[in-house]
C-alpha cells in the first residue's frame, strides 16, 4: 500500500488494513512487552503511534530508530490502547530511510528555546511549534487568494527588480552586474549606470504599489502578493529585511471603501485560520499558556484563540490622527510617567503611541487616518485642509501597524507638486504620472505585512519566527 499522510491515517477506521506510514521519530519508547516508536511526517501537528511486539523488529533496525531518523513504518492499522489517539500501527516492518545520531542531532524531546532554534534554522520546521506555524502561514496565504478571487479581484505579479522606490525611504538593496570594486564612472566621477544590466539604477522592490495602481486603473481591482526588500538596518522584532507583502489597489475606492476592505480582509483571513488550523492554534495556545504561567494573573493575555475571536467579531475603531494625538496628550502610559517620545501634533507616532491607543485605550484594533503629509509618502491624496493626507494605518495590539495605505491622489497637477516639493525627479515617475494624465480615477489601496499578520495569529512575539528563512541584518547563511 502506498503512503498516506499521517493526517489522513489518524481519522481511518482501525480495520486491521495494512498502511504504511513515512516520516521522523519524534520519540521511541521501549518496554518490556512492546516498542513505541511515535513519527510526525509535518502533515499535522499528531504523531502516529507505532508499536512493535518484542523481535518482530530487529535489534540493529531498532537501534536506529532514535529522534529524529526518517522511517517507513509498513503495518496493520488497529485500535490504540494508549489515550489520546484513536488509532496506531501494529508494525510489521521498519524501514531505516535515515539515521540521526543522537549524539550530534541537535532536536531531541524536549523543550528548545526560540533563540536555539533560530540557530538551527535549517532544522527547525522539524519541530512541533514551527511547523504548526509553517502550516498556520500556509493556510493564511491560502485565504488571502481565496478571500481576493471570491471578491473580483485579479492577482497581477508586480516586479521584484524595479527603478522606482515606492515608498521614496531610499531603503533599497542595488540590484547591479557593475564590478562593486571597480565600476566605471562618469566623468564626473559618479558611478556610470548606463553600462550596468538595465542602463540604469536598479533595485529590489520595496512595494508592487505603484505597478499595481497601473493595474487597478485597467483591471479596477488588483492586489499583489510577493516578496518585499527594505534595506533598513533595524534589529527588532517586528522587521525584516526581506518581507512578504499584500497590495490590492483598487479604482473607484475612496479610504472609507478602503477601510472598509482592509477591516473585512484581516477578519476574513483570521477567521478562515480559526476554521482551518484549529490543532495547530491549540497547540499553540497551549504553548503560549504554558510560557505565561510564572506571570501574575493580572499580566497574563488572553489566550490565542480568544483574543482573534474578539478581533474578528467586533468592529475596528476609526479614528483620525489628530484625535490620536489629543488622547495621547491626555492620557498617562506608565502610571505618572510621560511617554519615551513626547506627543506634539506634527510627530510620526512611535510604537509606544501606536500600542497605548490599542492596547491601553480603546483595547481593539485601530484604524488611523488623515496624517500630516510631512510624515507620509508622495502618492497619498492631500485633504482640502492642505495639511494631511487621505492616509489610514491599521494598528494592532501586541504588534502596532499591521497595515499602511491610503487613497491616492488622482490630480495630476497635484500629484506633480508633491513629487517636485519632495525632491523626486519625475522623469523617473513619468510612467507613474502618465497615469493621472490619461483616465485618471479616484483610487486606493493598502499593504499588509503578511509577517505581522502570521505573528499576531500565531500569538508569537518575534518576526524571525514566523518565517521559514529570515533575512535581517548578518542572517543569511543560506
Ligand atoms: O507602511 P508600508 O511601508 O506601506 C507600503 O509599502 C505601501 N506601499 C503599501 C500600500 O499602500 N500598497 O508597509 C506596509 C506594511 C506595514 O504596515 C507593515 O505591516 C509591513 O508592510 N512592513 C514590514 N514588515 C516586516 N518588516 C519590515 N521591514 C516592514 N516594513 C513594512
Ligand atoms: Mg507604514
Amino acid at each position: 500500500m502506498s503512503r498516506i499522510q499521517i493526517k489522513d491515517l489518524l481519522k481511518l477506521e482501525p480495520s486491521e488494513q495494512s498502511v504504511t506510514a513515512k516520516g521522523w521519530v519524534r520519540t521511541k519508547r521501549e518496554s518490556k512487552n512492546a516498542v513505541f516508536i511515535s513519527l510526525n511526517d509535518g502533515s499535522t501537528i499528531h504523531n502516529i503511534q507505532a508499536v512493535a511486539e518484542p523481535g518482530q523488529v530487529s535489534e540493529e533496525i531498532l537501534r536506529l530508530c532514535t529522534t529524529g531518523a526518517c522511517l517507513r513504518i509498513d503495518g496493520a492499522l488497529v485500535p490504540s490502547q494508549g489515550s489520546g489517539q484513536a488509532v496506531e500501527i501494529r508494525i510489521a516492518r521498519v524501514e531505516v530511510y535515515g539515521a540521526a545520531d543522537p549524539e550530534e542531532y541537535p532536536l531531541q524531546p524536549k523543550k528548545h528555546s526560540l533563540e536555539f532554534l533560530r540557530e538551527i534554522g535549517h532544522l527547525r520546521p522539524r519541530t512541533n511549534t514551527f511547523s504548526a506555524i509553517l502550516r498556520i502561514r500556509h493556510a493564511l496565504a491560502f485565504a488571502v487568494h481565496k478571500f481576493y478571487n471570491d471578491n473580483g479581484f485579479f492577482y497581477l505579479h508586480t516586479p521584484i527588480i524595479t527603478a522606482s522606490d515606492a515608498e521614496g525611504a531610499g531603503e533599497m538593496f542595488r540590484v547591479s552586474t557593475l564590478d562593486a570594486s571597480n565600476p566605471p564612472r562618469t566623468e564626473d566621477g559618479r558611478v556610470d549606470f548606463s553600462q550596468d544590466f538595465f542602463g540604469r539604477e536598479a533595485n529590489l522592490t520595496v512595494s508592487g504599489q505603484l505597478e499595481g495602481e497601473l493595474g487597478a486603473l485597467a483591471l479596477s481591482k488588483i492586489y499583489t502578493f510577493g516578496p518585499t526588500f527594505r534595506a533598513e538596518n533595524s534589529n527588532t522584532t517586528r522587521h525584516l529585511a526581506e518581507f512578504w507583502m499584500i497590495e490590492p489597489e483598487m479604482a473607484f475606492f475612496e479610504l472609507e471603501d478602503n477601510m472598509d476592505l482592509a477591516e473585512q480582509f484581516v477578519k476574513y483571513v483570521i477567521g478562515y485560520a480559526l476554521e482551518h488550523c484549529k490543532d495547530d492554534l491549540d497547540f499553540l495556545e497551549k504553548r503560549l499558556q504554558e510560557e505565561e504561567k510564572n506571570k501574575p494573573q493580572n499580566e497574563r493575555s488572553l489566550p490565542l484563540s480568544e483574543k482573534l475571536n474578539f478581533v474578528v467579531g467586533n468592529p475596528f475603531e476609526r479614528i483620525t490622527y489628530t484625535e490620536a494625538v489629543e488622547i495621547l496628550l491626555k492620557s498617562k502610559p506608565h502610571k505618572e510617567k510621560k511617554f519615551q517620545f513626547p506627543v506634539e501634533w506634527g510627530i510620526d507616532l512611535q510604537s509606544e503611541h501606536e500600542r497605548y491607543l490599542v492596547e491601553k485605550h480603546f483595547k481593539k484594533p485601530v484604524i488611523l487616518t488623515n496624517y500630516p503629509k510631512e510624515i507620509k509618502s508622495f502618492y497619498m491624496k492631500l485633504n482640502e485642509d492642505g495639511k494631511t493626507v487621505r492616509a489610514m494605518d491599521v494598528l494592532f495590539p501586541g504588534i502596532g501597524e499591521i497595515i499602511g495605505g491610503s487613497q491616492r491622489e488622482e490630480n495630476y497637477e497635484k500629484l506633480l507638486g508633491r513629487v517636485n516639493e519632495i525632491g523626486i525627479d519625475p522623469e523617473n515617475l513619468w510612467w507613474f504620472l502618465e497615469t493621472r494624465k490619461f483616465g485618471t480615477a479616484p483610487h486606493s489601496g493598502f499593504g499588509l505585512g503578511f509577517e505581522r499578520l502570521v505573528l499576531f495569529v500565531t500569538g508569537m512575539t518575534n518576526i524571525r519566527d514566523v518565517i521559514p528563512f529570515p533575512r535581517y541584518p548578518k542572517s543569511a547563511e543560506f
